[in-house]
């Protein structure tokens, strides 16, 4: 998730508005930052590594001469956080300039493509191909604009993007795919961003761009026109009400939520992985003696999901350990023949760098998770694999915790390949219903959030709740059961459910409320005789359960409902979703804030 920006204006000068822009789309990234003008036939640019603050302060944003510019904020997917790796991404001739948000699937195919035919590459990101691309389409005797629709056409993934060159300067054009992307229409102005609150000091009136869409931003105005067949959209700009604030989270009331409904984008942007990047992963994974998941916190729930999924699809057993449990627990036993797949989702957390030193000292072969390419844990690992979900502001972690599962399902599909586990059609099949997963996790949100907002209202009151589940749903379960304590401060316990029986039962008493995560997998009709048993007791039982379990719906009081098709290891990453919206609900119902709970900080950089 980056931050872009375009702004033309009829005059004066753009750069100082693209400087605050940026500061106002930080909260999308904050690698690094650039800028780019076009003035007097010349292209003018100015980029580095550091948030907007620590740029401007040296190379002084606002100095960049020309009434229309570019702008970008990043957050590091391909390429790490350097100069170079900035945006704009220019050509070969530093005549057109581009910023651009989303992942490119096939830019490593394109970018060997342009460099058979003599393209000179300068960064390592996705994105540079897309200058060069438009160059050879201008170069062919292509205007700016088709010249940028014939590049676009060329690219898998997801983009938006904006882009302007010295041959046109008149204009900037932009395209979207996937990623945000709005124009903002002023009186004497014409801007395009990320997201709203980019210009909305600047205008109120926006257009918001559609998928397959781009537009030309001139003094005529913006004109739109579908990618596909260049026929023209008709589209009203419309009147935004909401102030700065509320435009930040896109209108959602807290970022806990936003992240939440966020989740079926950022769950796309995980299964854009390089396969590269996977194939690596699970070669050392392939080869280790013993592998140690290392993790904290949310984290280390999708480290428990993980381990059933490295041990179902790749027979390959695993030992997901919390970190600050690590050195007592394995420390000594670690040496040159150990690996340790750590996961952060800040690559910051200090419990697990302090894991992952020792295993260093003893040669043990370090490989990450993270969602932030540059922090230590990309620096201390032999080799890492970014989730790209985007910053996360809830101090909760939601998107993080799917994407994290969405990664580590897609390594172990690969290593359960590699070790000739699973068959290529089992693994085309998993696949295709990971593709399938972003448009379930919509689907729940959509179809269930009004009936989860009224379980909240009913359960708001219960002083303490189980978290029960079975196989791979234990993992699931233990995210619930973090996510309601940490937002709502109710206590909460979980346990696997079979282990249930010996000790926690007897806290069940007329009332007591029990969260079952029952999908309809290898585990079901055992996690259905603890239903029974909770039950008989007079625990209040609310299932997560899969569309149409009516044996499950006949049993519980309560029930949400997951659609059909998932198969068990990949469960965790839709079932959790109720979850978070159950746990979010009962804060709003408590009346705590869910995006700053006390106590808690989204980066635990102390031991
Ligand atoms: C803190 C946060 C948790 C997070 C944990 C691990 O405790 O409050 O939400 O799961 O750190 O963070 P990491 O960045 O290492 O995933």
């Amino acid at each position: 998730m980056c931050g872009i920006f375009g702004c033309l204006l009829k005059g004066g000068s753009a750069a100082p508005l693209i400087h605050v822009a940026l500061k106002r789309l930080e909260y999308r990234g904050y690698d690094s930052v650039g800028a780019a003008t076009v003035y007097e036939g010349r292209l003018y640019v100015k980029k580095d590594q550091g948030n907007v603050d620590a740029v401007h302060a040296k190379l002084h944003l606002d100095n960049l001469p020309g009434r229309l510019g570019i702008g970008h904020t990043r957050w590091a997917t391909h390429g790490a956080p350097l100069q170079k790796n900035a945006h704009p991404q220019l050509d070969c001739d530093n005549r057109i300039a581009v910023v651009h948000n989303g992942v490119l699937e096939n830019f490593s195919g394109l970018r060997q493509e342009l460099e058979e035919r003599g393209h000179v590459f300068r960064s390592k990101t996705d994105t540079e191909v897309i200058p060069h691309l438009i160059e050879e389409s201008m170069k062919a005797g292509l205007g700016f604009a088709d010249a940028v629709r014939e590049a676009v056409k060329r690219l898998e993934g997801s983009y938006a993007i904006a882009a302007i060159c010295t041959q046109e300067p008149d204009k900037i054009v932009c395209a979207r795919k996937e990623s945000p992307l709005v124009v903002g229409i002023g009186d004497s102005s014409i801007y395009c961003a990320s997201d709203i609150p980019a210009f909305l000091p600047l205008t109120k009136r926006a257009i918001a761009m559609r998928d397959g869409e781009f537009a030309i931003l001139s003094d005529a105005g913006a004109e739109i026109k579908k990618i596909a067949d260049w026929s023209p959209v008709e589209r009203e700009p419309e009147t935004i009400t909401w102030d700065l604030e509320m435009a930040e989270k896109l209108g959602y009331p807290y970022f806990m939520i936003k992240e939440i409904h966020e989740q079926p984008e950022s769950l796309r942007n995980t299964l854009r992985l390089q396969d590269t990047y996977l194939d690596l992963m699970a070669t050392f994974l392939d080869r280790a003696r013993e592998v140690f998941l290392v993790a904290c916190g949310t984290s280390y729930h999708a480290c428990l999901a993980a381990s059933h999924m490295f041990s179902k699809l790749a027979f390959r057993s695993t030992q997901p350990i919390i970190a600050s449990e690590f050195v007592q627990r394995a420390g000594d036993s670690i040496s040159v023949d150990s690996t340790v797949l750590a996961v952060s989702q800040s690559g910051e957390t200090a419990d697990t760098l302090s894991a992952v030193m020792h295993a260093s000292n003893r040669a043990a072969t370090i490989l990450g998770l993270t969602n932030v390419i540059g922090s230590t844990l990309t620096r201390v690992s032999r080799t890492y694999t970014c989730q790209q979900s985007g910053p996360e502001i809830g101090v909760a972690a939601t998107k993080t915790f799917t994407a994290q599962v969405s990664v580590l399902a897609q390594i172990a599909i690969k290593l359960g390949e590699k070790r000739g586990k699973l068959f290529h059609e089992e693994a085309k099949t998993l696949r295709k219903k990971l593709q399938q997963i972003p448009e379930i996790v919509e689907r729940i949100i959509a179809t269930q959030e009004e009936k989860i907002k009224g379980l909240a209202k009913k359960y708001r009151d219960k002083r303490c709740f189980f978290f029960l589940g079975r196989g791979i749903s234990t993992a699931t379960a233990s995210e619930g059961m973090l996510k309601l304590m940490e937002i709502a401060y109710v206590p909460a316990i979980t346990y696997p459910a079979g282990e249930s029986k010996h000790g926690p039962i007897s806290l069940i008493e007329e009332g007591f409320p029990v969260v079952f995560v029952c999908p309809n997998d290898s585990t079901r009709k055992a996690t259905i005789g603890n239903i029974m048993e909770m039950k008989a007791r007079g625990a209040v039982v609310l299932a997560i359960i899969e569309e149409g379990d009516e044996e499950i719906k006949n049993l519980a009081d309560d029930y949400v409902e997951v659609p059909k098709g998932v198969p068990e290891v990949l469960t965790p990453i839709p079932y959790v979703v109720p979850l978070q919206l159950f746990a979010y609900h009962m804060a709003i119902e408590r009346g705590c804030n869910p995006d700053m709970p006390r106590n808690l900080a989204k980066s635990v950089t102390v031991l």
